[in-house]
């Protein structure tokens, strides 16, 4: 896969039209929406929930990555499975039973991603990294869109790209929060980079994807 992979971060659509929105984004060659789920409990915001990740999976031939902010994911991992999630990312904060969730994606037949949050250190993996399909390394404080990158976060990946090799896992390694083509080449080495407000919130967004691919060596 070339990388790092551009996934659209769903919360800066316009929900009222998200079926447009997800035809306009893949008709950029977007292949992977990542959703924002969040509860008003794990994160100070609520987003949306199950059922627009049925419409989202409905409207769209992409992968279909959601990402939980949601205390205690282990009581909707099933419900999310069944509306149609590729990938299923829980906070490792959320729950003391990381491992616990983690074969219960699988054997549901999905992608187990874990999110780790600015100050948590990405060591705390070190053991289940061989385990998932996906790191998620935020690089804000989850809950909003639109938020400025932390610069230690870029730090972090680098660590977890040595810990990877270390223990030789597979996992693809995902940095999410205040990505721009500012801040992308930080975290150039990820293999996917969330892009919420500097790809939707723009007014020519295949203007915003060439220049995020152009600052990060996707394109040239
Ligand atoms: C933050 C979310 C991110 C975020 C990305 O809580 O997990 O996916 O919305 O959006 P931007 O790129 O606007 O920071
Ligand atoms: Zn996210």
């Amino acid at each position: 896969m070339k990388k790092p992979r551009i996934a659209p971060s769903l919360l800066s659509a316009d929900f009222g039209r998200l079926a447009e929105e997800i035809a306009e984004l893949e008709g950029l060659g977007i292949d992977w929406l990542h959703c924002d789920v969040m509860d008003g409990a794990f994160v100070p915001n609520i987003s949306f929930g199950i059922p627009v990740i049925e419409a989202i999976r409905r409207y769209s031939k992409s992968l279909v990555d959601v990402h939980l902010m949601i205390q205690s994911p282990e009581r909707y991992i099933e419900a999310f499975a069944k509306a149609g999630a590729d990938i299923l990312t829980f906070h490792w904060e959320a729950t003391p039973h990381p491992d616990r969730i983690v074969q219960l994606i699988h054997s549901l037949g999905k992608k187990a991603g874990i999110a780790i949050n600015p100050a948590t250190p990405v060591e705390v993996l070190v053991d289940i990294l061989p385990e998932i399909e996906i790191v998620c390394v935020m690089s804000v404080n989850p809950g909003f869109g639109g938020q400025r990158f932390i610069p230690y976060t870029g730090q972090k990946l680098h660590r977890l790209l040595r810990l990877r090799e270390e223990v030789r896992a597979q996992s693809l390694i995902q940095v999410d929060g205040g990505i721009t083509a500012e801040t992308a080449p930080l975290v150039q080495q990820a293999d996917v980079l969330v892009a919420g407000q500097s790809l939707l919130g723009a007014a020519d967004r295949k203007e915003a994807l060439r220049a995020l691919q152009l600052s990060t060596g996707l394109i040239v």
